[in-house]
Order: structure tokens, then C-alpha cells, then sequence
């Protein structure tokens, strides 16, 4: 069975959809294979409404970043930022950085890895919509190891549906970390990790 995540031979058809956030309008390219390919997904939608309204600055990591939505917008509205964006889906990086070039971003590198084998910084914003049905496994490993590649007081932000288990990844993150939910919206959680 091929999942947006894997890097599935299904035919390509390229298409631009319109996402318009905070009175701004971007144009991304998305593809068949690739996780919400019609429109801004409302988990990301949701993650992206806290984040706009932060101090987000530095480096900035989107693991998991699909076409490119979060780190692109982000890299968008804030000012010097450096975005880094990984995803295990090559037609998704293929997709990011033509979406780099599309909205006129700066800053942004995209590479393709598997959760963060390919990844060799530090930074101090991690940001990711998981992969839910890629398994508990992946899903732990993308919050999880987030520890290894932030720099001390760096933060793990994320969104999480708490059909997906929002309230177990709660209660076993705050064992190695200080907890924090920023923002529920419609079963939407979006959680801050600073870990210890
Ligand atoms: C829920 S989607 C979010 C995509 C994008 N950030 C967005 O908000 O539209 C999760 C992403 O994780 C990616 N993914 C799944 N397994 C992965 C893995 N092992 N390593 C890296 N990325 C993975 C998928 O290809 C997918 O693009």
C-alpha cells in the first residue's frame, strides 16, 4: 500500500494551490504523493496560527515539512531567519524547493531524511506536523530525539489531534521535559517542549 510518505512511483500531477494566512498569499506546488496536496491542512493551519504570533528567530528546523508550508511561511514572515526543512518523501523536497523559489523565501535549505539521520545542526525552534500514520515509532523519534538537535532552551513545537494520542505524548514528554499547551482548537493540540 503506498502512504504520502513513502516515496511511492504513483504519477506525477503537478498543480499550484493558493494559501492565504495572516493577509498574506502564497502559491505552493504540490503533487500527487504528498501529504495534503489540496489544501493547507487544518493541523498545520492551527500549528501555523501560534507560531505567527511568537518570536520566532535563529534556526529553525521543520521536520516532516512535506511541500514545504510551515518553514516557508515562517521564513516568510520573520525577518533573518535560517529554515531548514527534511522530509523522507523526495517528491516532497522536490516540491519544497520549487516552493522556495515561488514565494521569493530566503534562507531556506531543503533535504530529503529519514526523520533526522541526514540532520547536523542544532536549532532553536524545531516545528513539525508529525507523521501520524507512519507509526508510534516514527512519531516518537520525530518529538523524542528532537532533544539531540536543539541548542539548551531550545523548543519542540508541534500539533497533535488528541484522537492521535495528544494526551499519552503529554504525559510521556513531560518526563523529560517541560510541557506546555499553547493551543487547542477542534481536538488540535498544539504542545511546547523545552526539555530538560
Ligand atoms: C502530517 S505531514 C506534514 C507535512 C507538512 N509539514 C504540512 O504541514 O503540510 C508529515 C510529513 O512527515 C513526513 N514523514 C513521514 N515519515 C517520515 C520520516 N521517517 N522521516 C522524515 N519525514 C517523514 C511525510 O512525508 C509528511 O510529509
Amino acid at each position: 500500500m503506498n502512504h504520502y510518505f513513502t516515496n511511492s512511483d504513483i504519477p506525477s500531477n503537478l498543480k499550484k494551490i493558493d494559501i492565504y494566512i495572516n493577509n498574506k498569499s502564497f502559491v505552493f506546488n504540490t503533487d500527487n504523493g504528498v501529504f495534503s496536496k489540496n489544501n493547507l491542512d487544518f493541523g498545520s493551519r492551527t500549528l501555523l496560527d501560534v507560531l505567527l504570533n511568537m518570536n520566532i528567530y535563529g534556526n529553525v528546523l521543520d521536520i516532516g515539512c512535506g511541500y514545504g508550508v510551515i518553514g516557508i511561511i515562517l521564513s516568510s514572515f520573520f525577518d533573518n531567519l535560517s529554515v531548514d526543512m527534511a522530509d523522507v518523501n523526495k517528491r516532497a523536497i522536490h516540491l519544497c524547493n520549487m516552493n522556495i523559489k515561488e514565494n521569493n523565501v530566503f534562507g531556506c535549505n531543503a533535504f530529503v531524511s529519514d526523520v533526522y539521520d541526514e540532520v547536523n545542526h542544532k536549532y532553536d525552534f524545531i516545528v513539525t506536523n508529525p507523521p501520524i500514520r507512519a507509526g508510534k515509532k516514527v512519531l516518537y523519534d520525530f518529538l523524542f530525539k528532537a532533544k539531540n538537535y536543539l541548542v539548551t532552551g531550545g523548543q519542540l513545537i508541534f500539533v497533535i489531534n488528541k484522537d492521535q494520542g495528544a494526551k499519552s505524548v503529554i504525559k510521556d514528554l513531560s518526563l523529560v521535559g517541560n510541557v506546555s499547551i499553547l493551543k487547542k482548537n477542534k481536538g488540535f493540540f498544539v504542545i511546547n517542549c523545552i526539555f530538560d
